[in-house]
């Protein structure tokens, strides 16, 4: 697309206006009534933004009520042994993030005294939160007026502002955010704009598709991550297996299965002892 056929994205006083007029519309109208968002707790709040960063809402809201209740606060999370931890984290995916919020409630524990931190800066410190979710919890849990990009904002802005650009890379979209941002109440005004992005994918072409940052979730089926899953379901239902039964029971490739709990040592999740694989 040439200059010239490029929408003009500059925002005036008026269509900023107009802009947060029709969020707000949408959002009175057909808002979603999530339970993360009836909570102020930061600790539910990061739970349900790091169960968010991958998994789609319809199963985090099948999930979050029981992991919460079953690990109320950060200290009886940092507290909790692992397996126990991963059990309750089976139908999300992405495992690591289970490890990566167990950590957090130790980091919250040990070094802040139970207390989440606020700022952005220090919470993008802590393993598992990059700056969306840090900018989530900010705005979420701490009313902050931050900026902050995450999918469906994303959706949202080039949808609206971005008319046939490609490669809109997020430093574009960035100012615009500030430009536009409730910050009488940024908490009401990312859930209002999080909603809308839904229903634009819904209607729409994926808007994303012209994000210079997109990039397409590969197929799960065959893939490691989904070797992954397989070997740590079968480490909390039968403790300790062998690398052979691993093999027998999951994948015929052995290389795979090695290079799968290579990565799985290094990272944390389990521990090779003497031939026989356990959770950490
Ligand atoms: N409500 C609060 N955080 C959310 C998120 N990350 N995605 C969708 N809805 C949310």
């Amino acid at each position: 697309m040439t200059e010239q056929g490029k929408s003009n994205k500059i925002q005036t006083p008026s269509t900023v206006s107009k802009f947060q007029q029709e969020i707000y519309s949408h959002y009175q109208e057909h808002g979603r009534n999530l339970p993360w968002r009836k909570t102020h707790d930061p600790y539910c709040i990061v739970v349900s933004e790091i169960m968010l960063q991958q998994t789609q809402v319809q199963r985090v809201m099948e999930k979050y009520g029981k992991f919460t209740r079953q690990f109320p606060d950060f200290s009886s999370l940092a507290r909790a042994p692992l397996k126990k931890v991963l059990s309750e984290w089976q139908g999300l995916g992405y495992n690591r993030r289970a490890i990566a919020l167990k950590q957090i409630a130790r980091k919250v524990v040990d070094e802040f005294d139970g207390n989440l931190p606020s700022s952005v800066e220090t919470l993008t410190s802590f393993p598992g939160i990059g700056k969306a979710t840090a900018g989530a919890v900010a705005a979420f849990a701490f009313y902050q007026p931050v900026v902050f990009i995450e999918t469906n904002i994303r959706r949202v802005y080039i949808h609206t502002f971005f008319h046939g650009w490609e490669n809109i890379k997020d430093t574009e979209i960035l100012p615009m955010v500030r430009n536009t941002l409730d910050t009488s109440n940024p908490r009401e005004w990312y859930y209002a704009l999080m909603d809308y992005g839904v229903m634009i994918k819904e209607k729409y072409e994926n808007p994303n598709r012209r994000s210079a940052h997109y990039n397409k979730q590969s197929p799960f089926e065959g893939s490691n991550r989904q070797i992954r899953g397989m070997i740590l379901k079968l480490l909390i239902r039968e403790s300790s297996v062998s690398e052979n039964e691993i093999v027998q029971k999951i994948h015929p490739d052995e290389g795979r299965i090695r290079t799968v709990l290579t990565q799985l040592v290094s990272e944390g999740f389990i521990n090779k002892r003497g031939g026989k694989v356990s959770l950490a």
